[in-house]
């Protein structure tokens, strides 16, 4: 296992690099992370390039018993660069050149910054290709991060186009397929079709998503090559990986692609960053780990863990004492093997000077300092448990076709892809049941239970693959909007919603409404939930039953006889529709009852306490994580506020 700190020490006086190794290997440290962000040191004028400063923290690393983690610095190239090539740098909506400064500006489908960036990797890892210390490689940092992802240059003008030449053959079909001929939008050729900058209303939907499609392909693409760069130089020990940040659903890259060629992904975990005045929620964060873990479908490392508040101009929630070292035991409850955590100190100059670390400007092993002394200590002897695999009963599914088509059409102001994701994951977290967070393109037949949050794009392939997943008894959750378009983010013509999965769901929904801010309608139970009571905001569907039974009618007059919840038999199996942005009321009860009956594994719990059951070598392990600033008793542990504990389970009496 390998437990360590991002550590930048061209920041600092070299005077200081020995002690701080000393301090870093005696805080319980076995591995740093340097190099990336540090071009200009490598390759001060073009082509000239120097390793000698990395070779000597390398030395000395070694000889601190540290191995190192080195990233290719591509983030940010040097500023004779971007003097010489202007064409590197990338474009926003306007037009306008994002200049040198920040970091990530380079365009992806600049051929220039292609061969200057694969030049200075080459040599890079080339000349630690035999270096033992040396363990693994992580290419650039948070690929498409901080609106890097798109580019509205005329270099991915032109890729576009020719993407587009690729995917469709003949302008004709484009045409048929976009719907152009409204708004008398036909193209003669691939040459007329523009970027969706700024127009007046909006944009082809079609269009749109195929410009998702091809951003996150651009990713993609510079990232596979960079990938196949290092593995063609490296040397046989060392694996590579690259560090996944945060904010996946708001982006236009789909990192599967890129997962699959890595030796194992690595996550950035910031719980709060810029200006919150809280944490995301527990359940988020979790879910950001079942996301990370399901790219792979096995653990992975987090290369970046917070530890001080963050944020560039401005700052936030400051993570209370306990806090930070209570999400890194979450993280390793959920499947992260090996931890580095940002970063060593903060540094006093330079854009990030609000970015604090472990230690900060005063230099001193503060709070910070010994919570992760702690952690490394105590984590470090669970080794097995951590390498124990997490099989989960229960996936959420996602599709990124389909979160971006959200993306472009919110259709209820109060809609947010994350925060519908969260109403269904939220009840299965709170019962500490296991859960996956995957993509729909993966083999999901072996789960017993699908989550599949506001899926709106759903071709025949995929519905047909959900009702094999049910008719052999599995149970599905799909929440509104479902099934109503289609791959090219048209809607489904000559099919009645939700499209696609209207017999394995046994409802038809004819009509729907979006609802605003702070409105919200009332829901009476029946059936099986007769005597509860609910509500529900953001939007709705009014479903008439086929053969499904409701659980939850609208309690209005007008509207009495419209379902909004519901369940159906199908085959073995059951499926439920969730009709719109429901309370956690309902939903915890659904989740409850799914966990029941579908006999999965969980562990009830006070609120705010997270229990993550791992099993190794015949032995059941706890994580109890306490996210909230009180204590809690779970069984005869007691954690304090913000606490985390790891012990072995001897079961609840
Ligand atoms: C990101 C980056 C780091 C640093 C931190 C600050 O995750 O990878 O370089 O900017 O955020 O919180
Ligand atoms: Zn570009």
């Amino acid at each position: 296992m390998y437990l360590g700190v991002d550590y930048y020490p061209e920041h600092w006086d070299a005077d200081m690099l020995e002690e701080d190794l000393q301090r870093i290997s005696d805080m319980g440290a076995n591995i740093i992370r340097v190099g990336e962000f540090a071009w200009h040191l490598m390759e001060k004028t073009e082509g000239e390039f120097e390793f000698s400063f990395f070779d000597h923290v390398v030395e000395k690393a070694k000889s601190h018993g540290l191995k190192v983690l080195f990233g290719t610095p591509t983030t940010t190239f040097p500023a004779w660069l971007a003097a010489k090539h202007p064409s590197i740098l990338s474009k926003d909506a306007y037009g306008h050149i994002r200049g040198f400064g920040g970091r990530r500006q380079y365009c992806f489908n600049s051929d220039t910054y292609r061969v200057y960036a694969s030049r200075i990797v080459r040599e890079l890892v080339n000349h630690y290709r035999d270096e033992e210390a040396l363990v693994a490689w992580q290419i650039d940092n948070e690929l498409g991060h901080e609106g890097s992802d798109i580019c509205y240059c005329e270099q991915c003008h032109a890729a576009f186009q020719a993407f587009l030449r690729t995917e469709y053959g003949s302008i004709e079909k484009l045409n048929e397929i976009y719907g152009t001929i409204f708004w008398g939008q036909t193209y003669n050729t691939f040459e007329e079709i523009p970027l969706p900058q700024p127009t007046i209303t909006v944009h082809n939907p079609s269009l749109r998503l195929d410009w998702s499609r091809f951003r996150s392909f651009s990713v993609n693409s510079f990232a596979l090559q960079q990938i196949q760069l290092v593995r063609m130089y490296k040397g046989g020990h060392q694996q590579i990986t690259h560090n996944i940040p945060g904010g996946f659903f708001e982006k236009a890259h789909d990192p599967s692609a890129m997962a699959e060629a890595l030796d194992f992904v690595s996550y950035d975990n910031y719980p709060v960053w810029g200006g919150l005045r809280e944490p995301i929620a527990p359940a988020h964060i979790a879910m950001t780990h079942d996301f990370i873990r399901g790219l792979q479908g096995r653990n992975y490392w987090i290369v970046e863990e917070l530890m001080g508040a963050q944020g560039h101009n401005v700052i936030g929630y400051l993570p209370r004492p306990g806090q930070a070292k209570m999400w890194a035991y979450q993280a390793m409850a959920h499947g992260c093997e090996s931890m580095l955590f940002f970063r060593w100190r903060g540094m006093t100059r330079g854009a990030e000077q609000f970015c604090l670390g472990i230690i900060d400007q005063d230099n001193e092993d503060g709070r910070k300092y010994h919570e992760v002394r702690a952690f490394m200590q105590d984590i470090r002897k669970h080794g097995e448990v951590l390498k124990s695999e997490i099989k989960p009963d229960i996936a959420v599914l996602y599709d990124f076709d389909n979160i971006w088509s959200w993306q472009h059409q919110q259709q209820s102001q109060e809609f947010d892809f994350t925060r519908e994701l969260l109403r269904l994951y939220t009840p299965f977290y709170k019962l500490n049941a296991q859960i996956d967070v995957i993509s729909t393109g993966k083999d999901f037949s072996r789960y017993k239970v699908l989550v599949v949050p506001v899926l709106q794009i759903i071709d025949p392939a995929l519905a047909d693959r959900f009702k094999a997943f049910a008719r052999q008894g599995g149970t599905i959750v799909f929440s509104f909007r479902a099934g109503i378009k289609d791959r090219h983010n048209n809607l489904n013509f000559r099919q009645t919603p939700p499209c696609c999965i209207r017999d394995i769901a046994g409802i038809a929904v004819r009509d729907a409404e979006s609802l605003q801010e702070r409105q919200c309608v009332k829901l009476k139970g029946i059936g099986k939930a007769e005597g509860l009571e609910g509500s529900c905001g953001v939007w709705r569907d009014l479903a008439d039953l086929e053969t499904a039974s409701a659980l939850y009618l609208y309690d209005e007059p007008f509207y009495k006889d419209k379902a909004c919840v519901t369940v159906n038999t199908y085959g073995k199996g059951r499926v439920y529709y969730i009709g719109g942005g429901v309370d956690s009321s309902i939903m915890d009860t659904i989740a409850r009852e799914i966990a029941a009956e579908g006999q999965i594994r969980h562990i009830e719990a006070p609120e705010g306490l997270e229990v993550y059951m791992r099993s190794t070598g015949g032995e059941e392990w706890l994580f109890i994580n306490n996210h909230t600033g009180s204590e809690k008793a779970f069984g005869e542990n007691v954690v304090e506020p913000y606490g985390s504990l790891l012990v072995k389970w001897k079961g609840l009496n």
